[in-house]
């Protein structure tokens, strides 16, 4: 299945090339959905814009259009509205045509991937060794997941990288502390159980802060760490497992897969960095420091702004790492786009770090590097998201208790509707709607908004949330189960689809679209219009089953209704599937 604006695209590009084929400088995209349902489906409003180029009227252009456009196929005549808007309805052949192909292949095949595939990374996570991974994180993972698995869908190789925080002068610190608390650990295998590994660093920092010989053998340690002593990695290696190991946890109950490739991979690198920025004569020196100045970014008093890239003690910082990861990235992984799942506090990080880059020609036009940013997360009050007592948040505490609600609200159901369930199913519903819940919520908002975390509304079986979907899917499911419908029913029996009713159109309509939606997440890169687009698919489909009678109506009738309710619930578990959340048969 293509996507059917690309298509109706392709055919506008010919027949305005037929009839005025000097430089006109098309745009890419040239048809739209119909700003309302009253104009049809899909709209094209070239013509006004051609105008002055071509020199007539928007009306006479139009019309010139329509007569060299060949979309018999898909659409009802063109319309001529207003000033000179081409109006497109899909016919109703085209529609019945198209879902009866999508039953004779898996919803996953027929869908078409792009034309040529590019290496992607998508850098997401990417939480801090020794330090909590919060919320913002959880932010990153979950958006970052979804952004991979659309790609992945969509046919690009994409490398899911981890940038975890594994290097920097707090190792000093760390190390030093270690080896003074726990000075078992080095030696003997599995003397560290350091647990709580947040605590560690509280503890750490509070003897750097307070103690000055601590801090002395603290930055000591720096030194031995970077100039590769055995004992100091090894005490490194040891903090890095640990946090490994919970960060794990976190990706296990989310079901995400990642490579892990930390700051410190980039040390080898660092040095080269300095060397190419004052070969090309970017680097400056201020206040002793090694600095590149930036255009556009400016202090208080307007003067430019330089990103320090080696600080005045030689040391290299966050910048300087981005700038290595940029070189190899594009040089050794030769991707052709890099994406970043960072809160939007880092925006002017990015910005200054591909300006350098670019300035650098470590990033040159052939590779594409995008920061996309997400808000905040905060507590219902409006403000950061705390626990009861005032304390941040452990994503684990966070998940455990999104898993603990859904199971509560299934019990309760399960009360009220006199059920008995295994335990297993219980288990299985809680986990999933749980996680699913968190996720969606997410997902469903636009990620440039902050956005408030509600375990309440999240969890609701009404509106945009994920039981909603989820139920809605396995209501589906049901209907499809007690009637037999499974793959098996489709291949012998090839429905034939006939869309009698107004609700089946708009459903085949919307059944149609998924293609489009995702070459639009892809491009914008917004999971929340994929939500969107579920979220009116089981509505639509709802709208359905209330007006039709499915069971009862008379073949060809009831097969072809019977095939619809197949397609809504292919298309629901493989939608729900590309934003990492998983279906259940039965709820
Ligand atoms: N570790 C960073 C943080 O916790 C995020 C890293 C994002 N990726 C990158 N290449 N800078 O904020």
């Amino acid at each position: 299945m293509r996507s059917l604006i690309k298509q109706l695209n392709q055919k506008f590009i010919i027949a305005i090339e037929k009839y005025h084929s000097i430089g006109l400088d098309l745009p890419e995209n040239l048809v739209f959905p119909a700003s309302n349902p009253q104009f049809g489906d899909y709209q094209c409003n070239i013509a006004l814009s051609l105008a002055k180029k071509v020199g007539d009227k928007p009306r006479n252009i139009a019309q010139k259009i329509i007569d060299n456009l060949e979309i018999d196929e898909f659409c009802l005549p063109p319309e001529i509205a207003g000033a000179g808007f081409i109006n497109l309805t899909l016919k109703k052949e085209y529609l019945e045509n198209s879902l009866e192909q999508l039953l004779k292949t898996s919803l996953a095949q027929a869908i078409d991937k792009v034309d040529i595939p590019q290496k992607i990374i998508v850098d997401f996570s990417s939480p801090n060794i020794a330090k909590e991974m919060h919320v913002g994180h959880l932010r990153s993972t979950i958006i970052g997941d979804c952004l991979a698995r659309v790609l992945e869908f969509r046919g690009h190789d994409v490398l899911r990288l981890n940038h975890v925080g594994d290097w920097g002068t707090q190792f000093g610190m760390l190390i030093a502390y270690l080896t003074e608390a726990y000075p078992d650990a080095l030696t003997k295998p599995d003397a560290l159980d350091l647990g709580d590994l947040v605590n560690f660093y509280k503890k750490a920092k509070e003897r750097f802060d307070h103690d000055e010989p601590f801090k002395e053998i603290a930055r000591l340690e720096v030194v031995k760490l970077q100039s590769g002593d055995s004992n100091s990695l090894k005490a490194w290696n040891l903090l890095c497992q640990q946090s490994r190991q919970e960060f794990q946890k976190i990706y296990n109950i989310l079901d995400i897969s990642l490579i892990e490739r930390g700051e410190s991979f980039y040390n080898p690198y660092l040095g080269h960095i300095i060397e190419l920025l004052r070969s090309q004569q970017l680097l400056e020196e201020n206040q002793g420091a090694h600095c590149v100045f930036l255009e556009g970014f400016n202090n208080k008093d307007g003067q430019p702004l330089p990103l320090i890239v080696q600080k005045s003690d030689g040391g290299y910082n966050y910048a300087t790492t981005d700038l290595a990861a940029l070189e190899y990235r594009v040089l050794k992984d030769g991707v052709d786009k890099i994406i970043y799942v960072t809160d939007a506090g880092q925006c002017d990080h990015f910005a200054q770090v591909f300006q350098v880059a670019k300035k650098a020609k470590i990033l040159t036009q052939k590779v594409e590097a995008i920061h996309v940013p997400f808000g905040l997360v905060q507590g219902e009050d409006g403000k950061k998201l705390k626990t009861r007592s005032g304390e941040t948040v452990k994503l684990k505490d966070l998940l455990t208790e999104a898993v603990k609600r859904a199971r509560d609200d299934l019990q309760t159901r399960l009360l009220e509707e006199n059920r008995t369930e295994t335990q297993d199913f219980i288990d299985e519903v809680a986990q999933k709607v749980g996680i699913g819940a968190v996720k969606y919520a997410d997902l469903s908002q636009n990620r440039i908004s902050n956005y408030i975390f509600s375990f309440d509304k999240m969890l609701a079986l009404q509106g945009n949330t994920a039981p909603y979907m989820l139920y809605a899917y396995a209501r589906i499911q049901g209907i499809n189960r007690e009637n037999q419908v499974n793959q098996q029913f489709i291949t012998t029996s090839s429905p034939q689809i006939i869309l009698e009713d107004e609700t089946e159109v708009i459903l085949a309509k919307a059944l149609l679209e998924l293609p489009e939606v995702l070459e639009q997440v892809e491009r914008e890169l917004q999971p929340n219009r994929l939500c969107e687009y579920l979220y009116e698919l089981s509505r639509k489909f709802n709208k359905f089953y209330e007006n039709c009678q499915v069971l009862k109506s008379n073949e060809p009738l009831r097969s072809s209704r019977l095939g619809l309710c197949y397609l809504t619930a292919n298309t629901l578990r493989l939608g729900l599937s590309l934003l990492g959340i998983k279906t259940l048969e039965r709820m």
